[in-house]
């Protein structure tokens, strides 16, 4: 073992590296937060020796990408494993954890094998950082060894790497915008978040308008409504990428959005099932997928912030957003411990003669700093609601365009270098570019 070693072996497999010890539940807010396909319906036993290890693998089990997973976590480690699977059949995947000798643990993997299904996959947890012994247990068709302590996010990534498709496109990012009340303005925000975002990663955003009965993305867009998504939702197994293509209405290069039909003929009640499917498709398809989840609450609704890579609510500075955003705030971060905590956009700041909650007590009463805060401006937004146009295609330098270029950046999980300052040539290009 020396620090020469590439980290990664021939087929792709991360390899312990002494020189770069796994670091134990790392805080959420540290580290750059992985897209992952959710899991198939796989069943999981996990047989562990320490019970910091089952905490790690219990939460990985109620995370959200593992969500269709069923976990079983008992200790005993492998006794318990070989004891279990003498008399009954093997699950899916086992993960086990073992003290042992490299020599020990090859013995007991022969022994376990012979009474697992040839389908079963192994992911060992173990104290060695052993390169040798890696090597070995790959060799023996053991799927993943991790080294103890394991945090809940690396499971998970083991195990969504074990049962993705690596020919598959890779999914997009989900981001999920819900207003805290009717009328904040989430929509606005939703809208004119995914178009900065089309603007800054130069990747294609699909905005999906999922207020189905009254959903505004096409007037905001200034494009026609549509019966697609709603058709693809009754029937969200006929959706495929060349289906999905057809039903998408291009606003500008990279920007994409799925309108509502906007039209009472019908009624939407829809298995959040059918949004799970619909949005699969459409995340296999783009990079970054922005969700105008209306402000009602539903199985689907919920289902939708519980599982959104992302979650960003709207809330204007009154006492019934206070106490929407707080409840909604607590539902989100107990049910995603492995995520960060959702964004807080206050929109609608400064409404004349209106009473409003100070910013500062209203970030300290839910224990969430806003993001941006957006002032109120019915001539901005009116104008631009009513053209069906952006607030950026309207006025460039407005105030709010710097906030919502600012909530795309964060959400876009990228780093950008600092803007320098333009000097000389680069700032006659830049003005020339802005007249135009
Ligand atoms: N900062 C703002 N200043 C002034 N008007 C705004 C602002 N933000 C949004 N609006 C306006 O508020 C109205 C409601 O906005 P929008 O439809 O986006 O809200 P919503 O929260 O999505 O509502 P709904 O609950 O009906 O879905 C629109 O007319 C919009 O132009
Ligand atoms: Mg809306």
């Amino acid at each position: 073992m020396t620090q020469a070693l590439s980290n990664r072996d021939e087929r792709g497999h991360a390899l312990p590296v002494e020189a770069a010890p796994r670091t134990h539940l790392e805080p959420v807010s540290q580290q750059t937060l992985p897209v992952l396909a959710p899991v198939p319906r796989i069943t999981v036993h996990a047989f562990c020796l320490n019970p910091e290890t089952g905490v790690a693998i219990q939460r990985a089990a109620e995370d959200r990408r593992l969500r269709r997973a069923a976990f079983s976590v008992e200790m005993g480690g492998t006794a318990a494993a070989l004891a279990r699977y003498a008399t009954s059949p093997s699950p899916n995947l086992i993960i086990i954890e073992t003290s042992d000798r490299a020599r020990d643990i090859l013995a007991d993997l022969d022994r376990l094998a012979e009474h697992c299904d040839s389908g079963t996959r192994v992911v060992v947890v173990g104290a060695a950082n052993d390169v040798r012994l890696y090597r070995e247990l790959m060799r023996r068709g053991v799927s993943e060894y991790l080294i103890a302590p394991v945090d809940p996010l690396q499971l998970i990534e083991s195990v969504s790497a074990l049962y993705t498709d690596p020919d598959a496109p890779p999914i997009g990012r989900s981001i999920a915008v819900v207003g805290a009340k009717g009328g904040v303005g989430a929509s606005t925000v939703a809208h004119n978040i995914g178009w900065a975002l089309s603007g800054l990663v130069e990747a294609q955003v699909t905005l999906v308008d999922l207020d189905l009965a009254f959903g505004t993305a096409s007037l905001d867009f200034n494009q026609d409504a549509s019966h697609g998504l709603a058709d693809a939702l009754t029937a969200p197994d006929r959706l495929d990428p060349v289906m999905l293509d057809r039903l998408l209405v291009e606003c500008r290069e990279n920007f994409n959005i799925l309108p509502a039909p906007s039209s009472l003929e019908r009624d939407y009640e829809l298995a959040p099932e059918a949004f799970e499917t619909v949005l699969e498709v459409i995340r296999r398809s783009v990079p970054f997928v922005v969700m105008d989840v209306p402000h009602v609450w539903t199985a689907w609704t919920r289902q939708l912030l519980l599982t959104a890579d992302e979650v960003v609510i709207v809330a204007a500075p009154d006492l019934a957003c206070l106490r929407n955003t707080k409840s909604l705030v607590e539902l989100i971060v107990k049910s995603r411990p492995n995520d960060r905590s959702p964004r807080l956009v206050v929109n609608q700041v400064g409404v004349p003669k209106r009473p409003e909650i100070p910013l500062k007590d209203f970030a300290e009463a839910i224990e969430l700093e806003p993001t941006v805060a957006i002032p109120f401006d019915p001539q901005l937004f009116g104008t631009a609601a009513n053209n069906g146009q952006m607030i950026s295609e309207l006025q460039a330098a407005a105030r709010p365009v710097a906030s919502f270029d600012t909530v795309a950046r964060i959400l876009s999980g990228r780093t950008f270098e600092p803007e320098k300052p333009k000097t000389g040539f680069a700032s006659i290009l830049a003005a020339l570019k802005k007249t135009r």
